[in-house]
């Protein structure tokens, strides 16, 4: 490994310390270990991937109040300090700042490789069985209920009827989970994800048919 991306590591453990349990260390790791998966299916710059990966969650807005540019400001300073080379940092800090979820719609294609591939690997983070626990975690975090049973759970619902479903947490499977797998940038990404979606699926008519003893 090279010692740019081993103090990337050691930089990024530091900052996260304490981080809540849905973007702490392992999260960073799990989606920077699937990046480097995809990334050897496509061609790409192997640096940008890996050092946007480690450092996409490094200060995440609704952490900081609001604040888009903390994390441009604190990757720039970082990456200057280790002499990692301009073009590299520009690649790095466009990944960092355009791989959101807000971003929800379809990816245009003349992105760089280099974004998809690590917006495909936070995303399947969210989904799965690790994407079960983190979402569980996250509800249990704002103290939301799991499901209520006069809810009808549905794909593709409008801000308004999620409001209405007072955001229980087999709720935000519906509003966002199961939709990610139609979002992959890429033909590894697709593939992994698709595993993940029918495993949430099955976790998903599990759920309600334990639910709903008769
Ligand atoms: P990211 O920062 O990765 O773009 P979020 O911060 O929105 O995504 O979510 C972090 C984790 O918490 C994800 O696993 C996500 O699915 C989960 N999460 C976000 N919003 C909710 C919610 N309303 N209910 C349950 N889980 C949620
Ligand atoms: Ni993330």
């Amino acid at each position: 490994m090279s010692y740019v991306i081993e103090n990337t590591i050691q930089f990024v453990k530091e900052k996260l310390e304490g981080a809540e349990a849905g973007h702490d260390w392992f999260h960073i790791e799990r989606v920077w270990k699937l990046s480097r998966k995809i990334a050897q299916t496509e061609e790409c710059n192997l640096e940008v991937v890996e050092l946007s990966a480690l450092l996409h969650d490094i200060a995440d807005p609704k952490f900081h109040n609001g604040d888009e540019t903390l994390a441009l400001k604190i990757s720039r300073e970082f990456l200057e300090s280790q002499n990692v080379e301009e073009k590299i940092i520009q690649q790095v800090l466009f990944v960092i700042q355009n791989i959101s979820f807000k971003n929800r719609g379809e990816t245009p294609k003349d992105l760089p490789i280099e974004l998809k591939i690590v917006q495909d690997a936070d995303r399947i983070d969210a989904i799965g069985a690790i994407g079960i626990g983190r979402t569980f975690n996250f509800g249990g975090f704002k103290n939301n209920l799991m499901y209520h049973p006069d809810i009808q759970p549905k794909l593709n619902m409008s801000k308004e009827e999620y409001k209405k479903s007072n955001g229980t947490t087999i709720n935000h499977f519906y509003e966002k989970l199961l939709l990610l797998k139609d979002l992959m940038n890429t033909h590894e990404g697709k593939k992994i994800a698709e595993e993940r979606h029918q495993f949430m699926q099955a976790f998903l008519d599990q759920f309600l048919k334990e639910w709903n003893v008769d």
